[in-house]
């Protein structure tokens, strides 16, 4: 086998999106471009230390380090000049890569997939080509690069210096290509500003070969999404619209029940079972997975979260949690991060829950707010029940034992236990703990005038 690394090009400033942020932290289906673009490369099994990534100046290239796997290079290119000049900014890690295969990708096209990369390495490897460049058809060729195919090869010509005839041509340049090292360190100086634009064209290196020491070849890719880079938020949410409707046809081939596929998003590293049902208005973001059976939605947010089978979540939002088999969540449910809740539970309308672990069988029906609990199994929280966890300075946390029933309006003051089988009144400050099978009531007796209220308030009928 060869060597390979890779260098991603990132430094770009996307003032064509009007963001702030960095073009390549933008995001299609809720993923930042350059994440997409690192986990296809990955998982072409190139490890993260043989992958270099062109970064601007700081404070600016910041929110894209973040997104960098361990071990991964960086180059800064502090001022844009050009994707050819980018490259050139990463002229130590090609020395010490100088006899590896050099894949270049940019960072603003995320659908040039590990199975595309590694046939067009295939290609490049068996012409022995100097470059090879990924290419595909595309109905509007727009502002990409066209592909001149000529006798000694192939050369690139960006679509602000073509031609008419040029700009006729439908073949574009997708932006990722397969270089040797060797080529690269010797003819990369060579570039010239000498275009349109004013810049270094990274595509100008094809006119470097002359077809005998150093050849130019293209692979095209079999479909014409690959190729497709944004620029703008209106290309951004084609992009979006494209991924999001492949996903879902994916997951209805896969068995999924989608009735409304249109009103679905489903993110790219999110699993459903087939038997799993999503509802209009359903968002599965991050790492989620959804088990057979489950019904998601309507109007629905899950992230990074599990859910089990057969279990209803109904106009909610999961972040960050595991969620058991047969469970009823919602409607108008939050659970935040750290939940972790176990089978056949039941969490009712305009419930928050936060870093809390629910035992199986129980059920927390109706409107509360129940944060650093541990709750046992069979346990009956009343209606308005707060945990009282942050004293202004710490949180702390409360457990609720196996079968307690905890009344209407408690305030858990945190930290307290609440033993097995104990029941607290409704209406009840919970400061202390609670021994098991104990009932438990902390509240103010209630005293009754007699006449005091009659003629207060004047009777409307
Ligand atoms: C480029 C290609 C074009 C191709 C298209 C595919 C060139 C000259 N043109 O055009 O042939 O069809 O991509 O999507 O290469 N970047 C830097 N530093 C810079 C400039 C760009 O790091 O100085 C990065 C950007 O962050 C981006 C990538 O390089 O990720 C591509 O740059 P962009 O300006 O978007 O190139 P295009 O005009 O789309
Ligand atoms: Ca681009």
């Amino acid at each position: 086998m060869r060597e390979r690394a890779a260098v991603i090009l990132a430094a770009g400033e996307g003032r064509r999106m009007g963001a702030d942020l960095p073009k390549v932290c933008c995001e299609v289906l809720f993923k930042p471009l350059i994440c997409h673009i690192i986990d296809h490369l990955l998982g072409t099994g190139l490890p993260a230390d043989r992958l270099c990534v062109v970064v601007g100046p700081k404070p600016y290239c910041e929110p894209v380090e973040t997104l960098l796997p361990e071990g991964c290079h960086t180059a800064t290119q502090a001022e844009r000049m050009g994707t050819g000049h980018a490259l050139m900014q990463c002229r130590d890690f090609l020395v010490q890569n100088r006899s590896a295969d050099i894949l270049v990708m940019y960072g603003d096209a995320p659908f040039v997939d590990a199975d595309t990369i590694s046939a067009a390495y295939g290609a490049h490897v068996a012409a022995g080509n100097a470059v090879t460049v990924l290419t595909a058809k595309v109905e509007n060729p727009d502002r990409y690069g066209r592909i001149v195919h000529t006798e000694s090869g192939v050369t690139i010509v960006e679509a602000a210096d073509a031609t008419a005839d040029q700009l006729e041509i439908n073949e574009i340049n997708a932006g990722t290509y397969w270089f040797s090292a060797e080529f690269l360190l010797e003819n990369l100086e060579r570039l010239t500003t000498d275009n349109k634009l004013g810049q270094y064209y990274l595509t100008d290196m094809l006119g470097f070969c002359d077809g005998q020491q150093y050849k130019a070849g293209a692979y095209r890719a079999w479909s014409a999404h690959v190729a497709l880079g944004a620029n703008t938020r209106r290309e951004l949410a084609k992009l979006n619209e494209i991924a999001r409707t492949l996903r879902v046809e994916y997951l209805l081939n896969m068995g999924v029940d989608i009735p409304f596929a249109s009103q679905v998003v489903v993110g790219q590293d999110v699993t459903v079972a087939p038997g799993a049902r999503l509802l209009p208005g359903t968002i599965l973001k991050g790492h989620t997975q959804i088990g057979a059976g489950a019904i998601i939605g309507p109007n629905s947010v899950i992230t990074d979260s599990v859910i089990g089978q057969n279990t209803e979540i109904n106009q909610s939002q999961i972040t960050g949690s595991v969620v058991g088999a047969d469970c009823h969540i919602g409607p108008f449910a939050q659970l935040r991060p750290g939940c972790k809740v176990a089978d056949s539970v039941k969490i009712g309308n305009f419930m928050e829950l936060k870093n809390t672990t629910v035992g199986p069988n129980s059920a927390l029906s109706h409107l509360s707010y129940l944060g650093d609990l541990d709750i046992g199994r069979g346990v009956n929280v009343g209606c308005g029940v707060v945990s009282v966890n942050y004293d202004g300075k710490n949180k702390h946390r409360s457990t609720l034992g196996d079968y307690a029933f905890i009344g209407c309006n408690t305030n858990i003051i945190s930290p307290v236990t609440v033993g097995e089988g104990a029941y607290v009144a409704a209406g009840t400050n919970l400061t202390e703990d609670v021994p098991a099978d104990a009932l438990a009531i902390g509240r103010a007796r209630q005293q009754n005038k007699p006449g005091r209220a009659k003629g207060r308030f004047k009777r409307k009928t």
